[in-house]
């Protein structure tokens, strides 16, 4: 792999890391078609690019039940402390963001009706939908942050910019 990733500059907006990271990625993924490959990087870059992540990570449609009727979650590639496995696209912020299929911004995961706590240190998440270029659901990237009132607008354009660019061009 000749690439070379930048550290993000000092200083550096959130927004200017946002496409700063989506180039990293985009040069590291160049002509790599496996999905889990695509995920594990974009886990890895963006989570180094933010520190104060407290879980970055990927859950994706279980192709199995969905085949059986049933609308289900499974964990992804991830970073940071153990994930649940399994999330129904009735439960949680997660399964909000796949039933509706928008990102969900969640100032306070505690005000959230129906939040899996799969660990008690977060405080604020956002959830983005993932569609592939037939623009089908494969999975959502969610990101938790143990400070309150982590994500934006700035990070919802970021991410989905991302996302659609990694896995429905
Ligand atoms: N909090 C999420 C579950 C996933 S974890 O945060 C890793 C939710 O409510 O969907």
């Amino acid at each position: 792999m000749d690439v070379v990733l930048q550290i993000p500059v000092a200083g550096a907006s959130k927004s200017e890391i946002y496409q700063d990271v989506k180039r990293d990625i985009l040069a590291v993924l160049d002509g790599e078609p496996n999905r889990v490959a695509r995920m594990a990087t974009c886990v890895c870059l963006l989570s180094q690019a933010f520190p104060d992540w407290f879980w970055t990570g990927f859950y994706v449609v279980d192709e199995v039940k969905k085949a059986q009727g049933t609308d289900e979650l499974v964990v992804g590639p991830y970073n940071g402390t153990l994930g649940c496995l399994r999330i129904a696209f009735s439960r949680g912020v997660c399964g909000a963001a796949a039933a509706q299929q928008t990102t969900q911004i969640v100032p306070d995961v505690h005000a959230f009706p129906g939040h899996i706590a799969c660990d008690t240190r977060s405080n604020s998440e956002i959830v983005v939908p993932v569609v592939n270029a037939r623009n089908e659901l494969i999975a959502v990237f969610d990101v938790d942050s143990e400070q309150f009132g982590t994500f934006d607008e700035v990070d919802q354009a970021g991410l989905e910019a991302i996302m659609t660019a990694v896995f429905a061009a």
